[in-house]
Formats: C-alpha cells, sequence, structure tokens
C-alpha cells in the first residue's frame, strides 16, 4: 500500500501580532488530530509551528488532493480559529478565505503541499516550514539540492543520481506549468527561476535511480493569498517536503544550501527583501521587524504509513554562522529603511497595502 505525507497550513491567528502560534491552538489541533487518528482517518500527525503559521503534518493512504484529508485539516484550522477568535489572538483566521469547506483546501486560503510514494526499504523525509515569506523562497534551495552539483556531491559521484531530474515550474501570475529536465535544459530552468516571485517549483521527478518516475521526491507548496483574495491579505508562507538517500540527495545535501542565508520576499508587512534565517523549532518565533524569515527543518523517518518523532536539525550549532551571518545581512538591510532593494520592487507591492497609499497622490500629479 502506498503512503501519503501531506502538510496543510494556516495562519488562523498569531500571538502576539504575526509572531508565533498560541500554545492553547496547538493544544486544539493535537486533540484534533489524535481523534482522527483514533478514528482511523489517518495514520499518523505531527503538530508543528513556524512564526504564525500552523502546519499539520499528516501520514495516510488516501492519495493527494483527498476530500477527506483536507476536510480534516480545514476543520482543525476552523477550530482553532473558534479559539482564536475568543482569545482574541491577532488575525484570527485570516487564512481561512472561505466560509465553507468545498472539496479542497486549494483556493480556500490554507496551503499545501503532497506527496504519495511507494515507501523503500528506508524513507528518509525533510519537512520545511516557513514563515514570513512566499514559495519561490524555496527556489534556491531546491534547485541547489537536485539540479547544482557544487551542492549535491551525489549528482556526480553517485551513478543512479546522473540522469538528473525533472523540475515542474508554476508560472503562479498566469496559472500555468513546464516542466524542465536538468542537466541538459539548466540554463532554461534557471531563467525561469531566477524570477522568484512569478516562477516557482512545484514538484521534483527522479530521471534515473530506484524511484519510479512518476513518484514525486519534493513538493512545495505554491498558494498564492492575495490571487485568492483578490488583495492583500500576508504572505504565503510555505512548506515544502523532500525524499532523501539511496539515489536522491543525501540528507546532509538537503541540509547544505540553508547554510547561505539567502535574501527572500517577505518579513515586514510582506513588503521587504531580507534574509532567510533556518532555526530550530523553539527560534521560529519573528521579532525583528516581524522577521526575520525563518525555516525550520524536521526530518521523519517513515515506516510503514507512521511518521513516528521529528528530528529537529536547525537547532544544530552547525547553523549558528549562518545565523550570525543572517542577522548582519539583516542589519545591512534595514539600514535602507523603506528604500529599494530593501523594499521589494514596485511589481511586487502590487500585491500589498502599498497601491491604497498610491491612489491617494494620483490625483497630485500634473503632467510634465
Ligand atoms: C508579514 C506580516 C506582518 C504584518 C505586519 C502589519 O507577513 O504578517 O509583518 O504585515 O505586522 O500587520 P497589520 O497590517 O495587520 O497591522
Ligand atoms: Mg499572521
Ligand atoms: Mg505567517
Amino acid at each position: 500500500m502506498k503512503t501519503t505525507v501531506s502538510i496543510i497550513k494556516a495562519d488562523v491567528g498569531g500571538f502576539p501580532g504575526h509572531a508565533t502560534v498560541h500554545p492553547e491552538l496547538l493544544k486544539k489541533a493535537n486533540e484534533e488530530l489524535h481523534a482522527a487518528k483514533k478514528k482511523g482517518d489517518i495514520k499518523d500527525y505531527y503538530v508543528a509551528a513556524c512564526g504564525d503559521d500552523l502546519d499539520l503534518i499528516l501520514s495516510h493512504d488516501k492519495g493527494v488532493d483527498n476530500e477527506k484529508i483536507h476536510k480534516l485539516a480545514w476543520d482543525t484550522f476552523v477550530a482553532c480559529t473558534e479559539i482564536a477568535k475568543k482569545m482574541k489572538l491577532y488575525g484570527a483566521g485570516q487564512d481561512l478565505l472561505a466560509d465553507t469547506f468545498s472539496g479542497n483546501v486549494k483556493g480556500m486560503g490554507p496551503g499545501s503541499a503532497e506527496i504519495e510514494f511507494e515507501e523503500r526499504k528506508s524513507e528518509p523525509l525533510l519537512c520545511f516550514l516557513m514563515d514570513k515569506t512566499e514559495p519561490g523562497a524555496f527556489n534556491l534551495p531546491i534547485y541547489k539540492m537536485f539540479g547544482d552539483p557544487f551542492n549535491t556531491a551525489g549528482l556526480v559521484i553517485d551513478e543512479s543520481m546522473h540522469a538528473g531530474f525533472t523540475f515542474e515550474v508554476y508560472d503562479v501570475m498566469e496559472n500555468k506549468r513546464v516542466t524542465l529536465n536538468t542537466p541538459e535544459e539548466t540554463y532554461d530552468l534557471l531563467a525561469l527561476i531566477g524570477g522568484k516571485s512569478r516562477y516557482v517549483i512545484k514538484r521534483i521527478y527522479p530521471r534515473g535511480g530506484s524511484v519510479p518516475k512518476e513518484e514525486a521526491v519534493a513538493c512545495i507548496s505554491t498558494d498564492k493569498l492575495s490571487k485568492i483574495a483578490g488583495k492583500y491579505v500576508g504572505k504565503d508562507d510555505p512548506v515544502a517536503m523532500v525524499r532523501c538517500q539511496s539515489g536522491l540527495p543525501a540528507v546532509g545535501e538537503v541540509l547544505e544550501p540553508w547554510s547561505f542565508p539567502h535574501l527572500v520576499s517577505g518579513w515586514m508587512r510582506g513588503s521587504h527583501n531580507g534574509p532567510l534565517m533556518p532555526c530550530s523549532m523553539e527560534d521560529a518565533t519573528p521579532s525583528r521587524f516581524d522577521g526575520p524569515p525563518r525555516v525550520v527543518a524536521l526530518g521523519f523517518q517513515v515506516a510503514n504509513g507512521m511518521l513516528g518523532i521529528p528530528f529537529d536539525f536547525f537547532k544544530d550549532k552547525a547553523y549558528d554562522r549562518t545565523r550570525q551571518k543572517a542577522m548582519a545581512v539583516a542589519d545591512y538591510m534595514r539600514k535602507h529603511g523603506p528604500f529599494e532593494p530593501h523594499r521589494l520592487p514596485s511589481e511586487d507591492m502590487e500585491y500589498t497595502t502599498l497601491p491604497a497609499v498610491l491612489k491617494k497622490l494620483e490625483s497630485r500629479f500634473s503632467k510634465l
């Protein structure tokens, strides 16, 4: 029987402001999923948080886009929202953009990343949870894992990885997709995904090795909240999962790209470029200037549909230097105040609250 792992996430209220998820919400989510596991609706679960985002990691045998699983996640978010409203948590229910559930969380506010796979002899799976940024923040690290031999030694010295990988890329502005093969289409791929606010990596498929070609080995949530709501409603704080080892990038190769705190868009008011700081679950608590943007890495050894306990990778001291560098970059970027390139370029600001300010000035302009 195949195993499916689904990460479904939403911001249903921050504590305080947009900083973290209140312990009462985590408790409620755990209770709901515990009951679902007892009923046999899911095999296993883990409730995590990164910043103000509540991340439900679920394992089951129902495949991707399953209505029952999506409804379970939706109902859990609704139950947490009720508590958030009572406690007047900030932005209670902010990511639940629809009044009632209609079959799939896609297009309703929450983000999701899911993979269905035949479990190998051993199945190491890494889940990445981000806050204060957007799906394109995954482009650089995912490219490095699966496409860059300077990052992933296996691309050079493991024969089963020589065939390369297929990248499925979404154009989130035009709602289109394209697939590109590495290594031969690397330049075309980079031409697209370097434009990370528009082109985002959705899934990776293997072209050789023992994992079937139609089975995804990585999946990223690509949901665009502003596109759904028609206005700025916060950034689309994304999640992803990556399968590792035995012909896929090793755990250490999947972790290596995060040693560079690359610049991502998000941070304060979803309107600023800033460094992505890898951190432990405990430290996934944005503070300075509502940030800086964070990423958490939870490692699981999936076995017979069970997730088991996660290992909190970025707790490791090996990422201390990255965090220090991230803070040095944060200092440097902050010095720009309201100026680009700290503030996002004008095209990206269209999806924030800035256009309302510019509208106010429209009538004051006269022709040159
Ligand atoms: C960023 C984020 C926060 C808010 C900021 C202002 O994704 O959620 O930085 O944008 O705290 O929030 P409001 O406008 O709700 O006061
Ligand atoms: Mg929030
Ligand atoms: Mg958030």
